[in-house]
């Protein structure tokens, strides 16, 4: 069986070290799918995975964002943004987990997987192309 998000060369945005971050960040999407798939929901081991999904989650949006600023990016206040509300979407999942207020659900893996994937097709798509044309 395959995994739950096939990394695919349409996701590629042409900048080898942010796709390699986001088949980074699948990979922690696919964790967590196969953690509820294989019925590793001890609240401890799922703690985790989210923990290393939500702290990989942050390391990557920090360096966009560097790059954004840096090579003065103009949609770069736009993108930030969209990386500000996922963050705190997943914040919210984290805390609503830990209060007992809901279990991580396919509702939760399908949000994850969709927000990234057309994040990366439109909003990081359009920084690859920003960022080729910008090389001398
Ligand atoms: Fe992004």
């Amino acid at each position: 069986m395959g995994d739950f998000i096939e990394w695919d060369d349409a996701f590629s945005i042409g900048i080898t070290e942010i796709d390699d971050q986001h088949k980074t960040l699948i990979g922690y999407i696919n964790r967590l799918k196969s953690a509820l798939d294989n019925k590793e929901n001890h609240i401890e081991t799922l703690r985790g995975v989210l923990a290393g999904l939500f702290n990989y989650t942050v390391y990557h949006f920090f360096a966009e964002e560097q790059i954004m600023e840096t090579t003065q990016y103009p949609m770069y206040p736009k993108h930030k943004t969209e990386h500000m509300e996922f963050t705190n979407r997943v914040i919210n999942y984290i805390e609503m987990f830990t209060d007992n207020k809901i279990d991580i659900t396919e509702d939760v893996l399908n949000f994850l997987k969709q927000w990234l994937l057309t994040h990366i097709k439109h909003t990081d798509k359009a920084l690859g192309n920003f960022l080729i044309n910008k090389k001398p």
